[in-house]
């Protein structure tokens, strides 16, 4: 596989978390605490709550803070009688740059099924923005030896009918769901392994190119303490960050990780 830089991406995912005027001071915060050389280390960004979207666009764009805007999920029809879904593409003039899709609590409290999550997929990339794709096994299925059935055939079928230099693009974040929340973490080396298949499924699906460009996070009760030796195995390209991303001093340790590893 060809040797390619893949810029660590970090992402905060602040789920049902902050309202706007909390997420306003987060961000003000963060601004504070990361200085220039960290931002241009790493690629960072950060998905508030869909009513907090424009508040942040607003302090990211007048302060130039190179921080990108994220969301947590969208619906894949531009328009239409959807109630209470929002459109990719009112997304993307907000000037939002990632979109997490699939993540396991989309999937487990609101039954979004691999073809709903492929549908956004393809939507978020035909509207210029780049997918998070989210993959992961429960506690039961690594008990039982099924880790990479599952992850492959989330990944096989969120990336279905996407052209291998749009995969070689995008993001996929491996989030093992008794990680998610439990202050528990997938080992390093465990973590590693995962994303090391996960790259070699992409392979698969996609083309040698995408497999070396393609960016994997780990994601998981990713924390200060643990996102160095994480983040610095060979095939975990960032972090997707919940719990740890709501407090600005936390995800500005876990962004200055380049700085604390050496
Ligand atoms: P956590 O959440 O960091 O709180 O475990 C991660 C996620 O759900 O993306």
């Amino acid at each position: 596989m060809a040797k390619v830089t893949r810029t660590p991406l970090i992402s905060g995912n602040w789920k049902m978390h902050h309202n706007h005027f909390e997420a306003i001071q987060t961000i003000q915060k963060l601004a504070y605490l990361l200085h220039k050389d960290d931002l241009e280390a790493v690629d960072v960004s950060v998905h508030p709550p869909f009513t907090d979207l424009r508040s942040v666009q607003t302090v990211l764009e007048a302060d130039d803070i190179q921080i990108a805007l994220g969301a947590q999920h969208c619906h894949f029809e531009e328009k239409g009688a959807f109630t209470g879904e929002v459109s990719p593409a009112f997304l993307a003039k907000l000037n939002v740059s990632y979109v997490i899709v699939g993540h396991s609590e989309r999937r487990e409290i609101f039954g979004e099924s691999d073809e709903l999550v492929n549908a956004k997929v393809k939507a978020i990339l035909k509207w210029g923005m780049t997918p998070i794709l989210c993959c992961g096994e429960t506690l039961d299925e690594r008990e039982a030896g099924a880790t990479e059935e599952k992850v492959a055939g989330q990944v096989r079928a969120g990336l279905a009918g996407v052209t291998a230099e749009q995969v070689g693009a995008l993001v996929i974040a491996y989030e093992p769901i008794w990680a998610i929340g439990t202050g528990r973490t997938a080992s390093a080396e465990d973590a590693q392994a995962v994303c090391a298949f996960v790259r070699a499924t992409v392979a698969d699906v996609a083309s040698a190119d995408a497999a070396a460009s393609v960016r994997i996070q780990y994601g998981g009760s990713v924390k200060p303490g643990n996102a160095v030796e994480l983040m610095s195995q060979p095939d975990i390209d960032g972090a997707l960050v919940g719990g740890a991303s709501l407090v600005a001093e936390d995800f500005a340790g876990i962004v200055q990780f380049p700085s604390q590893r050496a």
